[in-house]
C-alpha cells in the first residue's frame, strides 16, 4: 500500500509541475498574440552588429525599442554611444530580466523599460527606432511610426519588412527605413 501511495504521489507532483511549466509557456505564447505583436525571439548577435552598423547611432539619438525582450538592442544601443535608449515591453518577466541585465550592464542612467503595449505609447520623441516584430504587426506598425515620427527619423527593422516604406540599406534581413 506504501509503494502504491508514493508512486501516486510522484505523479501527481510531476503532473503539478508539469502543468506549471506547460501553462507558464503558454502564457508566454498567447500574452504576446493578445497584444498584438510576436512572442519573444530575441535577434541574434549578429543581426545586432547589422542593426548596429545601420543605425549610425549618434550622440544625439533618443532609440526606441518597440517589443524590447530581455534589452538586447537597447543595451546594443547604449554601448553604440546612444543618448538614451527605450523600450517598451508587454510581458513583465522580460521587463523584470532586462533591467537586471541593464543593470548588471551598469546602464541603468541610460536605458528605461516600460511595462506598456507599444500600441499604446507615443512614440514621437524618438529618432530612432530598433524593430524585430512579426509579420502581422508590421502594417500598423508602419503606420503608427508614419503618424507619430519626426520626418528624417530612421527605423532598422530585423525580420520582417514594412509594407510601404522603402528601404533605404539592408544587410541581410535588416532594414533600414527613414521616415519621408
Ligand atoms: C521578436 S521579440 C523581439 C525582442 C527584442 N526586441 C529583440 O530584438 O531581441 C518581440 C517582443 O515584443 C514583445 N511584444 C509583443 N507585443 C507587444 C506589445 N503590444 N507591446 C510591447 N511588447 C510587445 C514580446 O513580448 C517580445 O518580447
Amino acid at each position: 500500500m506504501f509503494y502504491l501511495y508514493s508512486i501516486l504521489a510522484i505523479i501527481g507532483i510531476t503532473s503539478i509541475v508539469y502543468l506549471f511549466f506547460a501553462t507558464r509557456s503558454l502564457i508566454r505564447l498567447m500574452i504576446p498574440a493578445f497584444a498584438g505583436g510576436g512572442l519573444f525571439v530575441g535577434t541574434p548577435p549578429e543581426a545586432i552588429d547589422d542593426m548596429i552598423e545601420l543605425a549610425q547611432i549618434q550622440p544625439s539619438d533618443i532609440v526606441v525599442d518597440l517589443g524590447s525582450g530581455d534589452g538586447r538592442l537597447l543595451i546594443a544601443a547604449a554601448k553604440a554611444g546612444a543618448k538614451k535608449s527605450i523600450g517598451y515591453e508587454i510581458q513583465h518577466w522580460l521587463v523584470k530580466q532586462s533591467r537586471e541585465l541593464i543593470e548588471k550592464e551598469n546602464l541603468t542612467d541610460k536605458i528605461e523599460i516600460h511595462p506598456d503595449s507599444f500600441w499604446h505609447v507615443d512614440v514621437s520623441s524618438t529618432n530612432l527606432v530598433l524593430l524585430y516584430q512579426i509579420s502581422y504587426a508590421m502594417k500598423g506598425i508602419e503606420e503608427k511610426l508614419q503618424k507619430e515620427l519626426p520626418i528624417g527619423a530612421r527605423v532598422v527593422a530585423n525580420g520582417f519588412k514594412f509594407p510601404k516604406w522603402k528601404e533605404e540599406r539592408t544587410i541581410d534581413n535588416v532594414r533600414l527605413y527613414r521616415k519621408n
